[in-house]
């Protein structure tokens, strides 16, 4: 699965190579052929049900072929309720570059200034925006959790009328409009325009976000049809009609061959298949001791280093006997408790959260210091997770496992010590697994679904080995767990 970032989130470098990923689509004519396709696309891309899953295809296609030049990169999204003003960072010359200059709109800083020499238009001319002033203001968080808290997906008659108050139409912008996609573009103004607006990079963040927005109403309204209508709508607005230009060209796309996103290979930051997955560590035996009298062992080991990492590169926590220490490899961050007691908590959605009963729990970015103590003179004494009461510290990682999240114990001595000290965690693990082992087949299946049925690009084929390899993975895990379980 890869995942789509806020754009807000990139490091300098991400950055770079996304711009660098576009000079060379450009560069190489690629681009300039997904400005052909969205003006053709004005008759069945815009103005019905078929909006979202048009430009959902138009971008996925985009950014295989990004992936093609630089196969890290992923199309990262414009969160405009957020970021919206002129001064956002997303303007900056590193990335999308400045506004236009007042005479003519032509942008005159970042990599996509006609005066770079590296983006001529598909018509040959300048990049030009003007913002702010088509619309003075961007969406807001409030209008946008309007639109997501619309139901149904679509309404008859399926047009863009200004009374329609769908989900698409709502969001499209059309009703009372122009608001949210709509007032996107008429707020960046210029180049973003008219129907050659990808013409502006920015389109594809804007769009990003537009297609989070698709994939967010539907975790949020499970029991809503993902897509309307069925049928009744003009040809290729309907569920299962093939749309253009990829239907003349012989290649089947359909609303419904794209409605689940995680099918088509990617996901978004915020969705939980993007959170990393923690870590336990430890090479040596660990002993159990005592038995606290909660019902609850202690856990306790002699000399070994229980170590805790999730698989990102930069935070990772390390108890080294007496002192828990969190300690970020980048050498920015710096947690401290100035009183209290730290806890850790495991909200059983795979998400371990730092709270503090007393005091101040203070995360400090302190460049000098990359590694420091929790708790210094006072160790930290209480794990609480839900429905487990207290644990001794040093018990954290078999407890978190515990907690329900998809944790992994990577030596099998430690999975037996941790299974008998926790009764029902293993089958709790178990069950986890199930449920990501269903996931991924479902995923699978789509993948060698598109496989057989379109001529798939090497990455689809590459997603696809990637995916089965993973599948195998989990499939040994569980069959060792359930091992462990029958002994
Ligand atoms: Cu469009
Ligand atoms: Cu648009």
């Amino acid at each position: 699965m890869r995942c789509r970032k806020n754009q807000a989130t990139l490091t300098a470098q991400e950055k770079a190579r996304f711009v660098a990923a576009l000079l060379a689509l450009k560069a190489n004519g690629t681009y300039d052929q997904y400005v052909v396709m969205h003006v053709n696309a004005m008759s069945y891309a815009h103005k019905g049900p078929a909006f979202f899953p048009w430009h959902r295809e138009m971008l996925r296609r985009m950014e295989l072929d990004l992936q093609s030049v630089d196969a890290d990169v992923t199309l990262p999204y414009w969160d405009w309720t957020v970021d919206n003003s002129v001064t956002s960072s997303i303007w900056n010359d590193d990335f999308m570059g400045g506004n236009g200059r007042p005479s003519d709109g032509k942008v005159m800083s970042g990599p996509f200034a006609f005066d770079a020499g590296n983006w001529p238009q598909e018509d040959g001319g300048p990049l030009t925006r003007r913002m702010a002033q088509g619309a003075p203001t961007l969406p807001t968080p409030t209008d946008l959790a309007n639109a997501l808290a619309t139901v149904p997906y679509d309404l008859a008659p399926y047009n863009w009328s200004g009374s329609l108050a769908g989900f698409r139409n709502t969001t499209e912008g059309w009703r009372n409009g122009p608001q949210l996609h709509n007032r996107v573009h008429v707020w960046v103004g210029g180049s973003m325009n008219p129907m050659t607006s990808p013409n502006d990079p920015v389109f594809f963040l804007h769009h990003c976000f537009i297609d989070k927005c698709w994939a967010d109403w539907q975790a949020l309204h499970p029991g809503e049809p993902a897509f309307l209508p069925t049928n009744g709508a003009a040809a290729g607005q309907n569920l299962n009609d093939s749309m253009e230009p990829w239907a003349s060209l012989g290649i089947v796309v359909t609303p419904a061959s794209v409605v689940d996103h995680h099918a088509l290979g990617y996901a978004y930051d915020t969705e939980s298949v993007c959170q990393p997955t923690l870590k336990f560590h430890d090479d040596i035996v660990v002993k159990v001791i005592a038995d606290k009298g909660s019902g609850l062992k202690h856990i306790i080991d002699s000399t070994a280093t229980l170590k805790l990492s999730d698989d990102r590169p930069t935070l990772k926590i390390y108890d080294d006997a007496p002192t828990l220490k969190l300690v970020d490899d980048g050498g920015t961050l710096k947690f401290s408790d100035d009183g209290g007691t730290v806890k850790f908590v495991d909200d059983g959605g795979g998400t371990l959260k730092f709270l503090d009963d007393g005091g101040t729990l203070k995360a400090l970015d302190d460049v000098k210091t990359p590694a420091l103590d929790i708790g210094g003179e006072k160790p930290i004494t209480d794990v609480v997770l839900p429905g487990r009461g207290e644990i001794d510290p040093r018990a954290s990682g078999a407890a978190g496992a515990g907690g329900g999240a998809p944790f992994i114990l990577v030596t099998p001595h430690h999975t037996m010590a941790w299974a008998k000290t926790f009764p029902g965690a293993l089958e709790k693990a178990i069950a986890q697994l199930d449920l990501q082992l269903a996931s991924f087949e479902g995923v699978v299946a789509e993948l060698e679904k598109r496989n057989a049925t379109s001529d798939a690009s090497t990455e689809e084929k590459t997603q696809l080995e990637l995916h089965r390899r993973e599948l195998e993975t989990i499939r040994e895990e569980r069959e060792a767990l359930s091992r462990y379980l029958r002994e």
